[in-house]
């Protein structure tokens, strides 16, 4: 389990086991532009995680960090795993602990080091912090990407919390997108009731919360709860003076306030780069009237800038809980065999693996796939089920079977579906009229159950030769 409570614990542990070089410190990058393009450099080569501070326009100590889980062994480490191991189990590890009936409740610690600086009412100023512009054509600041936008239910008191992108709109403005989920149809009841919504933004936190933040909770259950499953350990939270929103007590900053309905006030927001590597959505959108912000000395904004798919992402834990996502969901449907799933593109391909004891398992395995409800908001496209055989964390691999592997007038498959609104594969009219009509490409990449026996034999050499051959001339070619 992760025995760290905080942001700043979390990097100290990835120093510990990944050796210094695992965070990067850099000073003075610029916060237009320098920092995103910087992050999606270093992403681009599965670089370190990267912390800067000595921004300018804001106080030396005031620092960005990015690319916190950009490697494997980072994934592993922010789960409280061995750095050294494999993509699959980190996958099963999160599917495991992630089943709601292990979820760990928040506590309540009454104090803790987020209330070490207080402004509030006139005082209040979110351009105190070095929030980056992060792609150029973003339509302003983002310091919400890794954030968590807590709300509370006001007839049943469930907390909920969730990550939607936050832009600063000045000294006491923040604008939030928040599409068709828990934490909009609860703001809704609000300015149903024509109040507006007390909200909580948090930035910066360890990264394992803001992962639980994003993930799709089922109503009721707290994303609090969820992340002291994936962690072993309930978060600590604080509830500051006149709220009823707990807050993490070792967060970084915290912004509070409340959101009026957009139809009595909302600021133009976006547009923004986003991950399906597109920018999306420019319109008036709700915004928080920030009346207090808190922060630790020292302040650390938890940056997720969305990269283009084509690029690992900085964090590579989402690609990885959606793989989780599915693969929970096969274990629930009853689909056996399944030795591993894992996903490309952000979380747009998903891969699964089966060990196949009978016809139609592969089948099986991909329909069930593409049916689930929890899946990435209906984006992603393409299903694919592979033998065992088939190491799915190499693309090559999963190609190399798809080429093989599949007759294509039987065994790829296209079927209806409805996409999410950000997909850029929408036709504006469609768009304009609510239709998400898109389709998803179910590929059985398998060898044929039914003649499996004959299939020919792949022509690799096995494992104990080869490591057999590796022992004997590694000292005289590197191997
Ligand atoms: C980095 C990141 C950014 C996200 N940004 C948004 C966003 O701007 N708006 C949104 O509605 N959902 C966004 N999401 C997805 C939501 O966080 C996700 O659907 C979550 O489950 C919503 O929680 P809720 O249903 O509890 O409200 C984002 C997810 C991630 C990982």
């Amino acid at each position: 389990m992760a025995d760290f409570k905080d942001l700043r614990d979390y990097l100290g542990r990835l120093r510990a086991k990944l050796g210094d070089g695992a965070v990067q410190d850099l000073s003075g990058a610029h916060w237009d532009l320098e920092i995103g393009c910087l992050s999606e450099l270093s992403a681009q080569r599965t670089g370190p995680a990267l912390l800067f501070d000595d921004i300018p326009g804001s106080p030396s100590g005031f620092r960005v960090l990015t690319n916190y889980m950009g490697t494997v062994p980072a994934c592993a480490v922010a789960l409280g795993l061995e750095p050294d191991t494999p993509g699959i189990e980190i996958v099963r590890t999160w599917k495991e602990r992630s089943r709601s009936l292990n979820l760990i409740p928040f506590v309540n610690v009454g104090a803790g080091p987020i209330t070490q600086n207080v402004t509030e009412g006139d005082k209040v100023d979110l351009t105190r912090f070095p929030t980056p512009r992060w792609h150029e054509d973003d339509g302003g600041r983002y310091i919400g990407t890794a954030c968590l936008v807590i709300v509370r239910d006001p007839d049943t008191g469930w907390i909920n919390v969730g990550t939607y992108r936050g832009c600063v709109q000045g000294r006491d403005r923040l604008s939030l997108w928040m599409l068709k989920n828990h934490g909009r149809a609860i703001a809704t009841k609000y300015w149903a009731r024509g109040q507006a919504c007390p909200v909580a933004v948090v930035v910066g936190c360890d990264p394992i919360l803001a992962t639980a933040a994003a993930m799709t909770a089922p109503e009721g259950v707290c994303e609090y709860d969820l992340a002291g499953a994936l962690r072993g350990r309930p978060v600590e939270v604080l509830y500051p003076p006149g709220s009823q929103l707990p807050v993490p007590a070792h967060a970084e900053i915290v912004i509070e306030g409340e959101v009026a309905s957009p139809e009595v006030e909302a600021v133009l927001e976006g547009p923004f780069g986003e991950w399906t590597g597109y920018y999306t959505h420019s319109g008036p959108e709700p915004f928080v009237r920030v009346k207090r912000i808190m922060h630790r000395n020292d302040p650390i904004i938890l940056g997720c800038p969305p990269m283009i798919p084509t690029i690992t992402p900085g964090d590579q834990a989402v690609p990885m809980y959606g793989a989780s996502i599915a693969w929970e969901h096969l274990d629930r449907s009853g689909v056996e065999n399944v030795t591993g799933v894992w996903a490309y593109g952000r979380q747009l391909m998903v891969v699964i693996a089966v060990k196949q004891t009978a016809p139609g398992q592969a089948r099986r395995a991909l329909e069930t796939a593409a049916a689930n409800p929890r899946n990435s908001g209906g984006m992603q496209r393409f299903f694919v089920v592979v033998d065992d055989d088939i190491d799915i964390t190499d693309l090559e691999h999963v190609l190399w079977a798809i080429c093989t592997r599949t007759r294509p007038v039987e065994t790829i498959n296209i079927i209806d579906s409805q996409t999410t609104i950000i997909d850029p594969r929408l036709a504006p009219d469609r768009r304009a009229a609510g239709d998400l009509s898109m389709g998803k490409v179910l590929i059985d990449a398998c060898k044929p159950f039914d003649w499996i026996d004959q299939f020919p034999i792949q022509n690799r050499f096995r494992d104990d030769y080869r490591d057999e051959i590796r022992t004997r001339w590694s000292s005289r070619l590197p191997l």
